[in-house]
């Protein structure tokens, strides 16, 4: 039986009675393994925890009551500065809800850059209004090692792999087209599957060597005004046999956009991508593209009625080599690189990418573009790419 305990309440109510909880929080606040900061409106530190202290090198008396963005300067992968265009804090303060900043660089008080993943949440006050922010974030620096040796294996993994698949490619072709001499059906289907295997290897190669390309910081964006309009059509007209082939209905709706400035054969490789992945992973009903102005960004749009993504797998779309259990289960082949390449696309392109995904019904591929001349471009992935 429970019986009541008058005394034990009152220590319970104590306990949690404001001096004490604040000591116990800023106890906890103090000892955790994440850097976590909290800033007022104003984006002034008024807390900064000793894990702080140990990523980035400040004591807590030397940046209580600085900007943030004064010494600690986040900047995205291509060195842009984030406080100034989409500071994750403000957008947090701004939306009132949590963001996911992903991995950004941090200075150090030793002036080195360090990766940081970061997320930042709305601080409320009694009466429920916004007074500040806090930034939670760890030390990325092991993974983002790890992911630079991934990808500098892959590539030279890739190197090596071309010349071979090159003269492979040359040699079946000839066979194909009976040069050395006649061949019969048996052996022209064995060498038909072997083309396709090879093909398929040769694009994973292509895929590979693309991705280090574009992370390297080698690639160079040849700018020009597009006319996405006439991207999009044209893409249709090329994907509308394989669509017929499956039963699938291509459905487009397009209306009229400004032009946006971009690198022509990119902006195609990554609107070909998710029009390929939607009719590979549709097996009955219909792919539809739109394209479309909203506000001050440019909009296209992939849904189809396809396999979907499981909403716990959404997060990791983006990833290298990442298949979700759907794509799987159909058993289409893939090596889950597309995606990979079209996020680093956009990104340099500074559009964003937003997905809604439901297995068994469907998904849809939004990406927006900032207009030309737009003061509010879009901003970069992060947090907003999978919703
Ligand atoms: N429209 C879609 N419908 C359902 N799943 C999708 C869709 N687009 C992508 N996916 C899922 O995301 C994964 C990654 O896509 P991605 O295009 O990167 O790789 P892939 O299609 O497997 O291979 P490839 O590198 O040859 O394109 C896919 O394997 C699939 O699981
Ligand atoms: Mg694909």
């Amino acid at each position: 039986m429970n019986r009541k305990d008058p005394q034990k309440d009152r220590r319970d109510q104590e306990k949690n009675s404001s001096p004490e909880l604040e000591y116990r929080m800023g106890k906890i606040f103090s000892s955790l393994g994440h850097g976590m900061y909290v800033v007022d409106k104003d984006r002034r530190i008024i807390m900064w925890n000793k894990a702080s202290e140990y990523i980035l090198g400040w004591q807590s008396e030397e940046v209580l009551g600085l900007d943030c963005e004064e010494f600690i300067g986040h900047v995205d992968d291509s060195g842009n500065n984030i406080c100034e265009s989409s500071c994750p804090l403000k957008k947090s303060m701004n939306e009132g809800r949590t963001v996911f900043a992903g991995t950004v660089w941090a200075k150090t008080k030793s002036r080195e850059k360090k990766p940081v993943n970061v997320s930042c949440a709305p601080v409320l006050d009694d009466s429920g209004e916004v007074y500040g922010a806090v930034e939670v974030f760890s030390d990325a620096t092991l993974e983002k090692m790890i992911d630079r040796m991934k990808t500098q294996m892959c590539s030279v993994v890739a190197h090596e792999l071309r010349t071979p698949l090159t003269v492979m490619k040359l040699y079946l072709d000839m066979l194909i087209d009976q040069d050395p001499g006649e061949i019969n059906d048996e052996q022209m289907e064995m060498l038909r599957i072997l083309q396709d295997n090879v093909d398929r290897l040769a694009s994973l190669v292509d895929d590979l060597l693309d991705l280090e390309r574009i992370e390297s910081g080698r690639l160079v964006l040849h700018l020009e005004e597009l006319d996405l309009q006439s991207i999009a059509s044209e893409l249709i007209e090329e994907f509308k046999p394989l669509a017929i082939e499956k039963g699938l209905t291509l459905k487009s709706k397009m209306s009229h956009v400004p032009e946006i400035s971009g690198d022509r054969k990119l902006i195609r490789q990554a609107l070909s991508n998710l029009i390929s992945n939607a009719i590979k992973y549709t097996n009955k009903g219909s792919v539809e593209i739109s394209l479309k102005t909203e506000g001050e960004s440019i909009v296209f749009e992939v849904t189809d009625t396809g396999v979907g993504i499981p909403p716990d797998e959404l997060k990791h779309l983006g990833e290298r080599f990442f298949r979700a259990s759907t794509a799987q289960v159909s058993e289409k082949k893939g090596s889950g690189l597309g995606i990979a390449i079209t996020r680093e696309i956009l990104d340099k392109h500074k559009a964003e990418m937003k997905v809604s995904s439901a297995p068994g019904i469907g998904s849809t591929f939004r990406v927006i573009f900032p207009m030309l001349n737009s003061r509010t471009t879009a901003q970069k992935g992060g947090d907003d790419f999978v919703q």
